[in-house]
């Protein structure tokens, strides 16, 4: 198992961005807009392969894409590297969760994620900034193992009120504040460690600013939702990776593709998005004869009551959206079946763009740790628990260099 601090940031940021720039026509093609992705065709029995698998062997490689990757690699061997690029340490400590009788209120995942994060940070500085910190439950498992006190800063009041009543509560030395993190404005607490458990995209890249900015000694993050930002396109934040931007520039979908990722959905939810998928995939054959284009027409958000509706209804209210006039008497079974079809030869075409995943988060994270490694941190990259816990699991802890 390799050591968090025998990291080499740098040379690993390389090799991955060398591999997804080469890479790119497998995971840029979204086949749910684009039936047929450019790079079909170019492997015929890999097609075949793919559309032979049944729906519990696509189940399985949706959830174990190591195992899937090392299948394709027998027809696109540059897969074969993908396991070794996306290595990174386990980082770990001494058991931390906090106990379920101080855990009132705490969902029993965020609890055990929560626990986790601790101990791999563990010792922690004497005060430390909990950022996004919600109701603080991030903040009350840091002060049970051993922070002297946490600031929570959440921008939610209901939160902060109820997040400072369970602190009181459980006598943790935790005091959460209702604070905007992005206002320009921000006053810093008096702490030496910036800590963040799933703050969204700008939120968690503005505490590596804020925090290198105020000069803190600590900096430690478990990033989720990228795709989270303000910005059209993803702006790295290393200068090294700003040198060489242009090779392997990220759309907002591109960021997307990162956190598409289920392994946490209860069965329901997963068959209701299974349904939902193939009548949009339905809806979107028929938009296309109807229109005469062969193109995608983006559909927004649908209200909740079409879940418990059928295939019918949402034609019609997606026909609506888009101002399209249905004929008298559309053929819904037809259209409907279509979309049952392209959805499974969509969950196939799937399985090869979410190959790129991990690759692609792990890119991302990586261009944190040059950046704070370009202000004077020592960084440690790892994760701090298992997939099925959260998929978002890397953690990045970095240490201004000569402060430890
Ligand atoms: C995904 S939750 C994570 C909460 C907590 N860290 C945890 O792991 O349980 C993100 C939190 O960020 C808060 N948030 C979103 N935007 C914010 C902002 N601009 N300033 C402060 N908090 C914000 C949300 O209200 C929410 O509580």
């Amino acid at each position: 198992m390799l050591d968090g601090t025998e990291f080499d940031v740098d040379a690993r940021w390389q090799a991955l961005d060398r591999w997804l720039v080469a890479l790119q026509p497998l995971w840029r093609p979204v086949p749910f807009t684009t039936p047929t992705p450019p790079w079909a065709g170019q492997w015929p029995e890999f097609e075949r392969w793919l559309d032979a698998l049944d729906d519990g062997e696509v189940a399985h490689y949706e959830h174990d894409p190591d195992r899937f990757a090392q299948q394709a690699a027998a027809w696109l061997p540059q897969l074969g590297r993908r396991r070794g690029l996306i290595a990174v340490p386990a980082l770990s400590g001494p058991d931390s969760t906090l106990a379920e009788a101080l855990a009132r209120d705490m969902p029993g995942r965020k609890r055990l994620q929560a626990g986790a994060m601790a101990a791999a940070l563990r010792p922690f500085s004497p005060a430390v900034v909990d950022w996004c910190c919600g109701k603080g439950h991030l903040a009350r498992t840091l002060a049970a193992a051993g922070a002297g006190s946490v600031y929570g800063l959440e921008w939610d009041a209901a939160l902060v009120n109820e997040g400072n009543r369970l602190a009181r509560d459980s006598g943790a030395a935790v005091t959460l504040r209702r604070q905007d993190v992005l206002a320009p404005a921000l006053v810093w607490p008096g702490a030496d460690q910036g800590v963040a458990l799933h703050a969204c995209g700008d939120l968690h890249r503005q505490l590596l600013t804020t925090g290198v900015g105020c000069g803190v000694s600590r900096l430690s993050v478990v990033p989720c939702c990228y795709h989270r930002t303000a910005a059209a396109e993803h702006m790295p934040m290393s200068r090294r990776v700003n040198a060489a931007h242009g090779r392997c520039r990220l759309s907002r979908d591109d960021l997307r593709l990162v956190v598409q990722e289920t392994v946490t959905a209860p069965g329901r939810e997963r068959r209701q998005r299974h349904r939902l998928s193939a009548w949009r995939l339905g809806f979107d054959g028929l938009q296309r004869t109807l229109r005469g284009r062969d193109e995608y027409l983006p559909i927004p958000s649908h209200p909740t009551r079409l879940n418990q509706g059928d295939f019918a209804g949402f034609c019609r209210w997606a026909a609506q959206c888009k101002g399209l006039e249905l004929p008298p008497q559309p053929d819904f079974a037809y259209w409907e079946q279509h979309g049952r079809s392209r959805h499974a030869r969509v969950r196939r075409l799937e399985l090869v763009r979410h190959l790129f995943r991990r690759p692609l988060e792990l890119w991302l994270v990586l261009d944190y740790a040059l950046y704070l490694q370009e202000q004077g941190f020592a960084v440690r990259l790892g994760t701090f628990c298992e997939r099925a816990l959260t998929p978002r699991n890397l953690l990045l802890d970095a240490h201004r260099q000569g402060l430890r």
